[in-house]
């Protein structure tokens, strides 16, 4: 769901400022070197933003700051965008910790730039969730706001995104990339990313998405490893027979 799409079936209204400012966020994530956190990713987490606020029984609409929740929704890959995570494990899991990091200092060289005037504390809590959605201020310090909250919530979902799951599966089946170390970071994410524990979650909404998906979506992690095995015996029959 676009941001536009987004705003008018929830009758959300950004002044013009803001909404220039997300669409600044979005023009970072079209550009995005990682096919996993560009602008389709931000169009995911309006779906599921849209679902959560609409949910029977949660009563988060009301609550939410969409000042706030709907410029962090658009920049908070923004410093992922223009990573690649390669076959190094080192830097994949760089890339996990300082994730929130990278885009709040992304994000506020651009309102210095471009929206110098721009309200003092309306900058530091759309900063704040930014920084702490993911990696390293999200484990130290958790969160405590309710758009933050949601953000987390919906950007964990996405993690279990079967056309996400498929486009890294293009990545990391790419016959001439394949080798242990691009195995090892498709376990590692799947034993710190993929199975985790439902109360992670804030809201009753998600936990219910959440175990809706898990089941197809580690089934098709499973084949994308029985893949990634049968390349590297190949490989390594290939070498041996040189
Ligand atoms: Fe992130
Ligand atoms: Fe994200």
């Amino acid at each position: 769901m676009k941001l536009h799409e987004f705003l008018s079936e929830n009758k959300i209204k950004l002044e013009s400022d803001l909404l220039n400012l997300c669409e600044d966020g979005i023009n970072i994530m079209r550009e995005s070197i990682d096919d996993s956190h560009n602008h389709n990713h931000v169009y995911r987490l309006f779906d599921f933003a849209h679902n959560l606020i609409n949910a029977e029984g949660e009563d988060v609409s009301e609550k939410l700051n969409f000042d706030i929740f709907v410029p962090a929704i658009c920049w908070h890959d923004t410093w992922k965008a223009g990573r690649f995570t390669n076959d190094s494990l080192k830097v994949f899991i760089f890339d996990q910790y300082w994730d929130g990091l990278g885009s709040a200092r992304k994000f506020s060289k651009h309102i210095k730039t471009y929206y110098p005037t721009m309200d003092a504390k309306l900058y530091k809590e759309i900063k704040y969730s930014v920084r702490q959605h993911g990696g390293l201020s999200k484990s130290l310090f958790g969160v405590k706001n309710i758009e933050t909250k949601v953000l987390c919530d919906i950007d964990t979902l996405d993690l279990w995104s079967m056309k996400r799951i498929k486009s890294m599966a293009d990545k990391y089946l790419n016959h001439e990339h394949v080798n242990k170390r691009s195995r090892g970071i498709v376990r590692y994410y799947v034993k710190k990313y993929l199975k985790v524990d439902d109360d992670k979650f804030h809201f009753d909404w998600s936990k219910s998405e959440y175990l809706k998906k898990i089941k197809p979506i580690l089934n098709e992690v499973e084949k994308i490893l029985q893949k990634i095995d049968e390349i590297i015996l190949e490989k390594e029959e290939n070498n041996f027979e040189l």
